[in-house]
């Protein structure tokens, strides 16, 4: 196997893609002689009738990589699968997009690439922004590959899509720092790091947009940003501060701490208002709405350094985080981290999971008539979603019931959970939580590398079952 990709004409895309071959060997091995067929049928056929699709017959043979493929792989794929990019592998070369084919019918048709990890066709909640593929930007990868993957006409009027930057706004650097892979199963060639920026905050401010832009881009797979009050008490006269400096102090050579988790073990976060993932671009806040950062809060910022890349160790990254404040704000928002599961360590009886299962469930359920009492409110708006699980989860769903008598309704969902990609989803109409209503929130996990029962927790042996929601009164 290894042979066979070294052999790719692309240099770039070795040292990357030979650290997946232990993942998709199944898939090479099994595209691999036809890749070696198609390359001549595909250089005797296109010349003529490359952009000819047999429309009507079914038949997908004549689709092309240059006139059907390339124009959805340059468009939604190109952001990461690029030269310099976070993908182990290139997409916008024939011959790369040829060897990584299979893997890519496979990816796409099961929706774990581009990765976008809420349903969105409509059947479970509608969402901005969405990066998930059509159905027929699906099928007509499907339909290349099994037309016999033809070349088509080279053209060079395709390029990947700029993303765009905030302008204005405040900046934050993360200190130039070189990421060494932690090991493990979890973190065979990532690292977790948080860095603590002060953002020197003279009064309340409220946060509308933000932005990341990776000092190196094929270092950085996903950033996040977090207010955190220093003086919180976290328990026994211990501040957040505390926390951070302790965890700092572990590695005094290097910048920062570890943090698998939000902004590293114990330290009390409230909202995560920043989730970066590459090709992103700038995000605007919901209309008229803020988040809320307090003076003399600090801003933790959470980078996932991956080295699948072996040329990328050594390297250096500094990232900007770039966010826009306002005085004021229309409707101001806050966050809510609810995770049933997390929430039984502090019952007395904390839930577990079987080990040794395929598949296996947890369910919690938050009755909105206490929540919206507590508040002093007659009804919220859930603006956005932010589903989070660790490596054992396969799947996580969140149905709301609007107490009307309409029973629960399905308002976000995941079916294939991928720790990498820690997102938050914004509704396009926001869900209305009044009297009578509540949420229910199953998490589906993978124990069968499991010895010992699962249970709940922030490091990478634990699970959480969180639906963070972005709350607008
Ligand atoms: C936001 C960045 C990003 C975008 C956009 C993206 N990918 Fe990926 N892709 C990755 C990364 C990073 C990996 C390496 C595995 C991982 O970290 O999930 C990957 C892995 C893959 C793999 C290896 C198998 C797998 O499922 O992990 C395939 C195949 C793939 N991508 C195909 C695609 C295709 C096809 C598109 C566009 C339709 C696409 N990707 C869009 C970042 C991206």
């Amino acid at each position: 196997m290894n042979t066979r990709i070294n052999d790719s004409e692309e240099g770039q895309g070795r040292g990357r893609a030979s650290v997946l071959v232990g993942l998709f060997a199944v898939g090479l091995v099994a595209c691999g002689d036809d890749v070696a067929g198609t390359e001549t049928d595909a250089g005797a056929d296109t010349t003529g009738d490359v952009s000819e699709t047999s429309a009507g017959t079914g038949e997908p043979a004549g689709l092309s990589y240059w006139q059907d493929v390339a124009p959805i792989y340059f468009e939604r794929c190109g952001g990461c699968h690029s030269e310099g990019g976070i993908a182990p592998f290139r997409l916008d070369t024939y011959a790369d997009a040829v060897l990584w084919a299979e893997a890519s019918r496979l990816a796409t048709e099961s929706r774990t690439m581009p990765p976008w990890l809420v349903t969105s066709d409509g059947s479970c909640g509608e969402f901005r922004d969405s990066k998930a593929l059509s159905q027929e930007e699906i099928d007509t990868i499907a339909a290349w590959i099994a037309g016999g993957m033809l070349e088509g006409e080279q053209r060079d009027d395709l390029t990947i899509p700029q993303v765009d930057h905030l302008e204005g706004g405040e900046s934050y650097m993360t200190p130039t720092f070189v990421p060494e892979p932690e090991g493990g199963v979890f973190a065979e060639f990532d690292e977790y790091r948080c860095f603590l920026i002060d953002p020197e905050l003279e009064h309340d401010v409220f946060m509308t947009a933000y932005d990341v832009v990776p000092g190196n881009e094929a270092l950085v797979h996903h950033v996040l940003a977090i207010p955190v009050d220093p003086t919180l008490d976290v328990g026994a006269g211990v501040t957040n501060l505390d926390v951070i400096e302790a965890l700092d102090a572990e590695s005094p050579d290097r910048d920062g701490w570890p943090c698998f988790g939000a902004a590293g073990d114990g330290v009390e976060v409230e909202g995560i208002p920043v989730t970066w993932a590459p090709g992103q671009g700038v995000v605007n806040f919901p209309e008229g709405t803020g988040y809320r950062v307090q003076e003399g809060d600090l801003l933790v910022v959470q980078i996932h350094y991956n080295m699948s890349d072996p040329e990328v160790l050594g390297q250096s990254d500094s990232t900007l985080v770039r966010m826009r404040f306002e005085d004021s704000v229309e409707r101001e928002g806050f966050f809510e981290l609810p995770d049933g599961f997390l929430e039984s360590l502090f019952s007395g009886e904390p839930a577990s999971l079987p080990a040794g299962q395929g598949s296996t469930k947890f369910t919690w359920e938050m009755q909105m008539d206490g929540y919206l009492q507590w508040l002093g409110l007659e009804s919220l708006d859930v603006y956005g979603v932010f589903p989070h699980m660790h490596e054992f989860g396969r799947k996580i769903q969140m149905r709301v019931d609007h107490g009307d008598g309409q029973g629960p309704q399905c308002a976000a969902d995941v079916q294939s959970w991928d720790f990498d990609w820690q997102l938050y989803y914004f509704y396009e109409e926001p869900l209305t939580l009044g009297p009578g209503s509540s949420l229910e929130v199953t998490c589906d996990f993978n124990t069968e590398g499991l010895s010992e029962p699962l249970t709940p927790g922030w490091g990478t042996t634990n699970e959480m079952c969180l639906m963070g929601l972005f709350l607008v009164p």
